[in-house]
């Protein structure tokens, strides 16, 4: 993309930007008869709904990474996009994540911007996205992450679900995506992490943490959370819903 083609409200950046999107999941724990990014979430498959989020003017080219037995992407209208491209995921999300960076790199340069976002965090506000572009960029972090700090009291358990400590929280946060990289240096992290580090490798920073740097933690001030068990599933029906009516009565009134 050249400068004079850039939209006027993308954020600044000194290079293209990419989004890879991990699908390549099961969804065990929200359960029904297909994997949950293909289920419909107030009437738009929730995997459309989180590409419809950010395929945004400013993004160069999204990677979607399904499982090797996806029966349905063909049938989204994202699948012919052609922004989007798509390859094949892994066993853990970390190796379908480095699927997806792999096959960026075969296109883009090393230094390239990428958002990791989840297929199953449909409800990210584009806000949210600008605000963590702009400020990891600005700040000069070698990346950072949408996240919220903690504001539960926290315990630790025992194996008997016993509380036996109160866990000190004020500097605690819980992690979401997009998480944002230079795609050369995710791909060095995450391979050398899977090397050591195995199924602790939940997210692209505990990566590059592993690394020895500091991802920048940025707050997500809409609502972002994980569709992983039922309860969230109806929560963010509620949510879409919501919305939807109250943007009728904008329109109405
Ligand atoms: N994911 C992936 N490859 C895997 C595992 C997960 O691409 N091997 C993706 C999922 O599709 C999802 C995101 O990573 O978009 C976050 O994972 P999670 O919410 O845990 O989804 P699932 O693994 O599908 O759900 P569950 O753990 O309940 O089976
Ligand atoms: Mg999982």
């Amino acid at each position: 993309m050249t400068s004079s083609s850039i939209p006027s409200d993308s954020p600044i950046l000194d290079t293209p930007l990419w989004v890879v999107v991990p699908a390549a999941g099961t969804g065990q724990r929200l359960g029904g008869e297909i994997a949950k990014q293909y289920q419909e979430l107030d009437d738009v498959c929730m995997l459309q709904r989180t590409l419809d989020g950010v395929a945004l003017p400013y993004v160069d080219k999204v990677v979607v990474v399904l499982a090797e037995d996806d029966e349905h992407w063909q049938t989204l209208d994202a699948a012919s996009n052609a922004k989007v491209i798509t390859t094949t995921g892994g066993q853990l999300r970390a190796h379908s994540v480095l699927k997806g960076i792999e096959l960026m790199l075969e296109h883009a340069p090393d230094n390239t911007w990428v958002l990791v976002h989840d297929a199953a965090r449909p409800l990210l506000a584009a806000s949210d996205i600008k605000r963590l572009i702009t400020a990891v960029y600005n700040s000069g972090a070698p990346g950072g992450l949408l996240a919220t700090p903690v504001h539960d009291t926290l315990k630790r358990a025992d194996e008997f679900a016993g509380a036996v400590e109160t866990v000190i929280r004020s500097n605690l946060w819980q992690a979401q995506t997009p998480q944002m990289f230079r795609a050369g240096e995710l791909r060095d992290a995450l391979q050398s992490a899977l090397q050591s580090h195995g199924e602790s490798v939940t997210d692209e920073a505990s990566a590059m943490e592993f690394s020895g740097v500091q991802p920048l933690l940025v707050e997500a001030l809409e609502p972002n959370f994980k569709i992983t068990r039922p309860v969230d599933w109806a929560l963010a029906t509620a949510l879409l819903q919501a919305k939807r009516l109250m943007g009728q009565s904008t329109e109405q009134s």
